[in-house]
């Protein structure tokens, strides 16, 4: 069975309620849990399959430099990773409303730089469906991951998740 791993961060927020929602529906005893607080890249050559948790906050200041948050300090391990052989999946919590002109831009960013670092992403998802006015996520009409509003339609998270499983599993083995 291929080993499966969701890095997420920060802890007890959306982030980490929508990571139990995709682990609970992989199954928990196929899916490892990983906060990103206590990890390093090394803890990426445990895992075959790797899905991360990321939200948009802060950006303003990471324009300048990292903010000193669980994935600003965890940033630089994922330009570190070895990502040979393995499939690596992003979702990303942000807010439509609010921030309707930098919505989930954090998925673009850890999108960069896992591409830098060689990763193979999956999980695209096509922009039909969500309302914003930019996002640092989108290319070619697709989110680089899996946008999730839990802040203003938190009522299509199940679905949207149940979607996105479905996606993964046309090439994700769990
Ligand atoms: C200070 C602050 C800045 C934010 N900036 C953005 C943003 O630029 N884009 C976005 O889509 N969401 C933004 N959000 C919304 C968060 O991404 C959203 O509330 C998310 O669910 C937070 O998840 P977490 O509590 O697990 O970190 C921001 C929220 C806060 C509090």
């Amino acid at each position: 069975m291929k080993r499966t791993a969701i890095f997420f961060g920060p802890e007890k927020g959306s982030v980490n309620r929508v990571a139990d929602m995709i682990c609970a529906l992989i199954g928990t005893d196929k899916v490892e849990m990983v906060p990103v607080k206590s990890a390093t890249a090394a803890d990426f050559e445990r895992f075959d399959q790797i899905i991360f948790g990321i939200s948009t906050v802060g950006k303003e200041t990471w324009d300048g430099k990292p903010a000193k948050t669980d994935w600003g300090i965890f940033l630089p391990e994922v330009s570190k990773g070895n990502f040979a052989g393995k499939k690596v999946a992003i979702f990303g919590l942000g807010d439509h409303i609010t921030y309707a002109a930098s919505f989930v831009d954090f998925i673009g960013l850890l999108a960069g730089e896992l591409k830098k670092a060689d990763a193979t992403l999956y999980g695209q998802v096509p922009v039909e469906g969500y309302e914003f006015e930019e996002s640092e996520a989108v290319a070619d009409g697709l989110f680089a991951g899996l946008p999730i509003d839990e802040d203003f339609e938190p009522e299509k998270t199940p679905e949207r998740i149940k979607n996105w499983i479905a996606l993964l599993q046309r090439d994700f083995d769990f």
